[in-house]
């Protein structure tokens, strides 16, 4: 059905007549202006500030101590590369390089996968991590027939569920953050995966919870695999930080290669934004891991059939960055070091502001600032006290208390201690 036509019945009769007239002067003055972007809307009033102390903790970018976007030396040695073979322009196919998506995938399940070399996955390049979701969910509302909810972590990344219903699926919720601790929730998250109707998805967050930074243990993992498993629920794991929770890729990947282990067959998004700082280059890869080469290769048919009208193929430049990257040992090594010094510098960051909100005096358990991991971390902070934050000290961070530890340098982590202890004590 064409959208015209899907319009006028969704509209009625008497509301189009009159659509039809006013669009006559003008065809969009019956549309609404929408609501800014939750974190985009941070960003716009810390740029309108100008207070030279003022600290920006709601961008989910990676910046160098000195508060600067940061160009991986591995990513730039690899463009200097990719320029010196002089290659064209051509279209890439549907899916997308097939060296990415290789590498991609031996990234994630790792390079002795047993999945891999026996065929029983496929990937396809995506539009970054959330054409990544995009795709899959649209594959899994065209194809998973047995339950249209998909279950999500309380909180989760705001994108999730506006991507689910966008593909035409049901967001549904399960407990995952307790904000008494601060941390992980596991008897609430156990009850209502016991709840779930057999064939729901559930999507889990690989490593670095977004927005909680807080991650099950290996035995958490373990045993939220088998009651899983258990209640036969489908295991869609979103891999936004590969390596940039830990510093180290195989580490991050413990759960994904856990359940699959464990039997699971799973999908998998996965992102190259945040671990090669490849943000606006848009690299990222969809993967299932099927029962079989042969429905590998029945699920890719349907998949590119899913992504031809959507933009009929990906981008090409991110994803030879990547490629060159993986493909080339010393490249690799390069990048995982390059990978590790960025999760350490967050992770020494984490230690800073702990340290310094005891220098502060504060009275208040902060030991998840540092038991937390990843790029973001629940300080705990309020809506008023995020409201004074930004009011008295121009730091400005999501209303939920979130911050992002890699807006925290050297230089104004003391600042940061003594806000958060002057709106907290
Ligand atoms: C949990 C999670 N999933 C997916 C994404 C997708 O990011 P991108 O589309 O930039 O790769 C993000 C980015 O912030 C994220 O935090």
């Amino acid at each position: 059905m064409s959208m015209s036509v899907r319009g006028c019945r969704l509209l009625g009769r008497s509301t189009l007549t009159n659509n039809i007239a006013v669009r006559a002067s003008s065809w969009w003055s019956h549309v609404e202006m929408g609501p800014p972007d939750a974190i985009l809307g941070v960003t716009e009033a810390y740029k309108k500030d100008t207070n030279s102390k003022k600290i920006n903790l709601g961008v989910g970018a990676y910046r160098d101590d000195n508060g600067k976007p940061f160009i991986l030396p591995s990513v730039l040695k690899a463009e200097h590369n990719i320029i010196s073979k002089g290659l064209d322009h051509e279209y890439a196919p549907i899916s997308g390089s097939a060296e990415f998506c290789k590498g991609s995938i031996s990234l994630a399940l790792g390079d002795n996968s047993e999945q891999v070399s026996s065929g029983l996955s496929c990937t396809v390049q995506a539009i970054s991590g959330t054409g990544a979701l995009r795709i899959g969910f649209a594959f899994l509302s065209a194809f998973h027939t047995i339950d249209r909810g998909v279950y999500l972590p309380t909180p989760s990344w705001g994108n999730h569920t506006p991507i689910i219903k966008h593909s035409g699926l049901v967001p549904k919720a399960y407990r995952y953050y307790d904000p008494k601790t601060c941390g992980f929730d596991m008897k609430g998250a156990l009850e209502d995966i016991n709840q779930m109707p057999t064939g729901s998805i559930i999507l889990l967050h690989a490593c670095a919870h977004n927005p909680t930074g807080v991650d099950p243990t290996a035995e958490q993992w373990a045993e939220l695999s088998q009651v899983i498993k258990k209640r036969r629920l489908f295991p869609f794991f979103d891999m936004a930080y590969q390596g940039f929770a830990s510093g180290d890729v195989a580490k991050d990947a413990q759960a994904v290669r856990m359940f699959l282990k464990d039997g699971h067959h799973i999908g998998l998004a996965q992102s190259f934004a945040k671990n090669m700082g490849l943000y606006g280059e848009r690299a990222g890869a969809f993967s299932l891991v099927t029962g079989s080469p042969e429905e590998a290769k029945r699920t890719l048919s349907q998949i590119k059939i899913i992504i031809r009208p959507m933009y009929s193929n990906p981008p090409i430049h991110g994803a030879r960055i990547v490629s060159e990257i993986l493909g080339d040992a010393s490249l690799k090594a390069q990048w995982l070091t390059d990978v590790k010094g960025m999760a350490d510098r967050i992770i020494s960051m984490r230690v800073a502001l702990q340290n310094n909100l005891k220098k502060e005096g504060s009275q208040r358990d902060w030991s998840h600032i540092t038991d937390q991991i990843g790029m973001f971390c629940f300080t705990g902070l309020n809506k008023d006290q995020v409201e004074k934050l930004t009011k008295d000290f121009s730091i400005y961070l999501t209303k939920d208390g979130r911050i992002s530890v890699a807006g925290v340098t050297s230089k104004n982590v003391e600042y940061l201690a003594h806000a958060m202890h002057q709106v907290s004590k």
